[in-house]
């Protein structure tokens, strides 16, 4: 696994394999590296001849600088975590790469981006079009790999390739779970032991939604009992919890038509997790 930093010397390689007929795919993180990751890493693997995965720690999608601050900085144990899995490339460009001087173009997906974390996170989802807008055309990438936990990002991804017509096919792979349920993310790390164990009750209580959903109470209703739940059990501010339709991310509040899925993003000790969970019977009706 080489360890690229310079943007032209990845170009040239990429070229190169293109040229051989190799086809390229793309894994990109933030780093801090978990199950999540490697399981985009195999699906990667599975279906590329030649995988690279990205580090960036993107400053354009974080709209709290304390946030930015925080996030977990772990390259030499994520090149370790990486090294079992063969990989061509670790991509880990520096700012100067990425935004140089002089640098004005910002990417805004409007529709998928709005509500729920583009609500209570103002400005995050240009900050993520924009770096995976220029990690894609980077990596001359034909396929990248994205997880389900963060299902707004991937709408948000597949919009803006479809309206640009980038040449990639964005492959959406399912939520990696700890044992006890809670969904992988790089902001764990950061929980207390008292909230880690706490936190596994989030999912519990948005499968329970989900489940009445698709019993046949409203969405409505079913979120309303959801945000009472999680503050009883000493969650924090939730910032939403809500039922959206796959695909375009429309807002049900009655009895969902075809698949869709319970999203919430909820604090807990100082950290914003979020999930998102399919709602039962409605599962096999197409998405898109
Ligand atoms: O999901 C992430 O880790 C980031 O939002 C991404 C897609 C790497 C863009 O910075």
């Amino acid at each position: 696994m080489k360890i690229i930093r310079d943007k032209a010397e990845l170009r040239k390689l990429v070229r190169d394999w293109h040229r051989t007929g190799e086809r390229i795919g793309v894994v990109p993180t933030m780093g801090a590296l978990h199950a999540g990751h490697l399981s985009l890493v195999d699906a990667a693997n599975g279906r590329a001849e030649r995988v690279i995965v990205t580090l960036f720690v993107n400053p354009k999608q974080f709209n709290n600088p304390e946030d930015l601050d925080k996030y977990p900085r772990t390259e030499e144990d994520d090149a370790k975590k990486l090294a079992p899995y063969g990989i061509d490339v670790l991509y880990v460009p520096g700012p100067e790469q990425m935004y140089p001087d002089g640098f004005s173009t910002n990417i805004s997906v409007a529709g998928v981006s709005e509500g729920l974390c583009g609500a209570a996170r103002p400005g995050h989802f240009d900050g993520v079009a924009t770096v995976v807008t220029k990690l894609l055309l980077q990596t001359g990438a034909d396929f990248a790999f994205f997880g389900e936990k963060d299902y707004q990002q991937l709408q948000v991804v597949k919009r803006l390739v479809a309206d640009l017509d980038i040449d990639v096919e964005i492959i959406g792979c399912p939520t990696v779970r700890e044992k006890d349920g809670l969904a992988m993310s790089s902001r764990n790390l950061r929980l207390g032991d008292g909230a880690r164990a706490e936190a596994p009750v989030l999912q519990e209580e948005m499968q329970r939604a989900a489940d009445a959903i698709a019993g046949g109470t409203p969405a409505a209703e079913a979120m309303a009992a959801l945000r009472s739940a999680l503050e009883a059990a000493g969650f924090g501010e939730v910032d939403y919890a809500e039922v959206r339709r796959d695909g375009d991310l429309a807002l049900v509040e009655g009895q969902p038509d075809s698949a869709a899925r319970v999203f919430v993003a909820v604090w807990l000790d100082g950290v914003r997790l979020i999930d998102n969970v399919e709602i039962g019977d409605l599962r096999s009706l197409a998405a898109e």
